[in-house]
């Protein structure tokens, strides 16, 4: 313990093939207290975390929670429960990115996962009300040596680990390049949001500076269409989970480099930006 968060969110890469290994003892006891800490999102609401580990004689139990074949020998899923609310899938995607980032931190392999999996049988697990929702889940294990063909495939399919150029993404206040050094301060707490994860890598977080001062206003600029597949993975949320995501990476840093700020909903008036760009959230910084 005791990484630098910037070493732990690069660290990080969606796992999809695992040991078939159940989870030590010490590190079931690890992440299930750390799941059931408790939580609040940037926007308020709090997810209701558990830990669905296979105990070593039954790995059956997890079977049930099936992925659809793409996660190979998953040892535990967490999975979180949230009552319906405006920006929950935001918040959700912040709390649950911490427990993915301490998950890598103890050296576990972990991947997000929004579509394919069995919502009815986590729903089922958690025992949920009518008005609450399981936004997405995420497999945990040990990080097996070989990865499978379909891990292959889906990391080169999915453009792994690529990322958008910081100019595609990072803007000032006239929607041109961002003068920043990404490698310090603000810069840094930025660079570690464009390594952040997305659902199908497509990256739709745009932040724009106030150019005299530390506000960064993170906008959705969501993908221009929606395939039929996307739209049966409930893909509009899980772009909103992105941002949730993308916020939890860059709070993380900020502190980390003693840089203090609040999150504010205050829509910038000054700022001209394309047309498609969903404002979010405004991190105030001083
Ligand atoms: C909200 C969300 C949902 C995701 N859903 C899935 C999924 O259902 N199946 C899958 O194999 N990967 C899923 N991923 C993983 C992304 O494909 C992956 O994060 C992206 O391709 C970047 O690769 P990296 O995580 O290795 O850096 C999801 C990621 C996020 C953030």
């Amino acid at each position: 313990m005791g990484h630098k968060i910037e070493d732990i969110i690069r660290m990080r890469y969606s796992c999809r093939s695992y040991r078939e290994e159940p989870l030590s003892k010490n590190d079931r006891l690890n992440l299930s207290e750390f799941v059931s800490q408790k939580n609040k999102g940037p926007f308020g609401s709090s997810a209701r975390f558990t830990l669905f580990a296979a105990e070593a004689s039954d790995s059956k139990e997890l079977k049930g929670l099936g992925t659809y074949g793409f996660i190979k020998n998953p040892a535990a899923f967490v999975s979180g429960v949230v009552k319906e609310s405006a920006m929950n899938p935001e918040d959700y995607g912040y709390s649950m990115e911490r427990i993915i980032l301490h998950a890598t931190e103890m050296g576990l392999g972990s991947c997000w996962i929004g579509g394919s999996f069995k919502r009815s049988s986590f729903k089922e697990k958690a025992g949920i009300a009518s008005d609450e929702v399981i936004p997405a889940v995420a497999a945990i294990g040990y990080i097996a040596e070989k990865r499978t063909v379909t891990d292959r495939v889906l990391r080169t399919s999915a453009r792994s680990r690529k990322r958008r150029d910081d100019d595609e993404i990072f803007f000032s206040s006239s929607i041109n390049k961002m003068n920043m050094n990404f490698t310090e301060g603000y810069g840094r707490a930025l660079e570690m949001v464009r390594l952040a994860p997305s659902a199908a890598n497509v990256q739709p977080w745009r932040v724009v500076k106030e150019d005299e001062n530390n506000i960064f206003h993170f906008f959705l600029e969501r993908s221009a269409s929606y395939t039929k597949i996307m739209k049966l993975l409930r893909y509009k949320d899980l772009q909103r989970i992105d941002m949730g995501i993308a916020m939890c990476h860059f709070e993380c840093t900020a502190i980390e480099s003693g840089l203090k700020g609040l999150w504010k909903k205050e829509s910038p008036v000054e700022v001209n930006t394309p047309t498609g760009w969903e404002y979010i959230i405004t991190w105030d910084g001083e």
